[in-house]
Parts: C-alpha cells; sequence; structure tokens
C-alpha cells in the first residue's frame, strides 16, 4: 500500500515538535520516517542555517521565499519521493503552507501569491501532501510562550505580534483549499496528542494506524 505523505503545520510554539517527537519515538521506524523544513537534507540544513541566522536580518522577503523553496526542491527529491516509494509513510515538520503563511502573508505580499504557486508547481513537481495537521494557538498565546523561553528563539521568531497574526491569518485561508484536520492545540499536550491519533485514524481508515497507536499505547 502506498505510504501517506502528512505533514504537520502551526505557528512558532504550537508544540508541533513536542507532537512530532512523540510519535517519532512511538511510531515503528520501519512504516514511518522523519524529516523537516527547512533542513532534511544535508543543503536544506545549510539553507535553513542562512535563513534564521541572526545576520540574516537584512535578507529581503524574495530571498527567503526562494531559500524555502529551494530547501522544499531539496527534500522533495532527495527523501520524500524516495521514501514514499518505499512504502513508507512520511510526518514532515512544515512545508508549502508554511511559506504561504510566512513568506506571503506575514511579509504582507499577497500579490506574488501567483508567483510562489508556480515555484511551488516546479519545487513539488506533483508531490502532494495527502494531509495537513493544523496545531492551533492564538498567536497571543504563544508569543506568551516564547517569552518564556527566549533562548530558542530564531529570527522570525523575532517578529512582533501583528506579523504573527498574519500568519495565523495566512494559515487559516491556505488550509480552505488544502487537505486537513485543525486541533485546538491551547489543550493539554496529552489532549493534542489524543486529537491527532484520532484525527489520523479517521481520515486514513484503511492505512493501519489503528494498529500502529495500539502498539505504542502498549509499550
Ligand atoms: P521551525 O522553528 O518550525 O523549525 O521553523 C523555522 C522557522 O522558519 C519558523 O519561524 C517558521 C519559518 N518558516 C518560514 O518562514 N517559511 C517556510 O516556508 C518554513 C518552512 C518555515
Amino acid at each position: 500500500m502506498a505510504g501517506r505523505f502528512i505533514v504537520f503545520e502551526g505557528g512558532d510554539c504550537s508544540g508541533k515538535d513536542t507532537q512530532i517527537d512523540w510519535l517519532r519515538d512511538n511510531l515503528p521506524a520501519d512504516k514511518f520516517t522523519f524529516t523537516k523544513e527547512p533542513g532534511g537534507t544535508a543543503i536544506g540544513q545549510r539553507i535553513r542555517d542562512l535563513l534564521l541566522a541572526d545576520s540574516s536580518n537584512n535578507m529581503f522577503s524574495e530571498t527567503e521565499l526562494l531559500l524555502f523553496s529551494a530547501s522544499r526542491a531539496q527534500l522533495v527529491r532527495e527523501i520524500i519521493r524516495p521514501e514514499l516509494a518505499k512504502e513508507k509513510h512520511l510526518i514532515v515538520n512544515r512545508f508549502f503552507l508554511s511559506t504561504l503563511a510566512y513568506q506571503i502573508y506575514g511579509r504582507e505580499k499577497l500579490e506574488q501569491l501567483p508567483l510562489l504557486e508556480k515555484i511551488t508547481s516546479l519545487a513539488l513537481d506533483g508531490t502532494f501532501p495527502d494531509l495537513y495537521i493544523f496545531i492551533d494557538v492564538p498567536p497571543e498565546v504563544a508569543l506568551r510562550r516564547l517569552s518564556d523561553r527566549p533562548d530558542e528563539k530564531n529570527r522570525l521568531d523575532k517578529e512582533d505580534l501583528t506579523f504573527h497574526q498574519r500568519v495565523h491569518q495566512g494559515y487559516l485561508e491556505g488550509l480552505k483549499n488544502l487537505p486537513h484536520i485543525k486541533i485546538d492545540g491551547t489543550k493539554s499536550v496529552e489532549e493534542v496528542r489524543e486529537d491527532i491519533i484520532n484525527g489520523l485514524i479517521k481520515f486514513f481508515p484503511d492505512d493501519g494506524f489503528e494498529h500502529f497507536f495500539k502498539i505504542a499505547e502498549v509499550n
């Protein structure tokens, strides 16, 4: 059976990394591959370092958009397609929807949307996620969480509340056209996990997810 291509999305401090870590620790490694954006490949990691470094403060939004898309083009060809071809399920931390939310809505460049779609069509070349799992946390709550862990802030985290509000709006707009599950990220870590598990089982009723999670429970 073909593997499923699943993307986790959410603003900064949405808690998605914690949830993905749990899935990585509890789902069978021979059936699931985990990767992230930007990064996930050696080339992508170099692009990530460049994008998130404080020294990149004078980076233009067009440069950002192209670099995130470049990292995506590499990830699709180097990891996503080969893993799907091995019939593995893919869990990817961020994808196209992040660029729509951050570079188009966050950076207030709505006029560049048709261009982003063309660039994305080049980057993806027909490889689209089966499902986006969006962990929804109001930007005000996310920024409060972020201020509790100042050491972890990257260049984009340091944007102000209005930027993160536009990113949030971008997510909600983008989701309208994509297969997705929206999860309330203000709940406890355990409740969010439960919602993700139930969402996956319901969305992919014939892919054995229920079985994988039963094994995880036993362990
Ligand atoms: P991370 O902290 O989830 O790894 O993401 C790194 C940062 O990059 C985060 O602030 C969101 C941002 N980002 C974009 O602005 N555009 C994109 O396309 C992606 C994938 C991430």
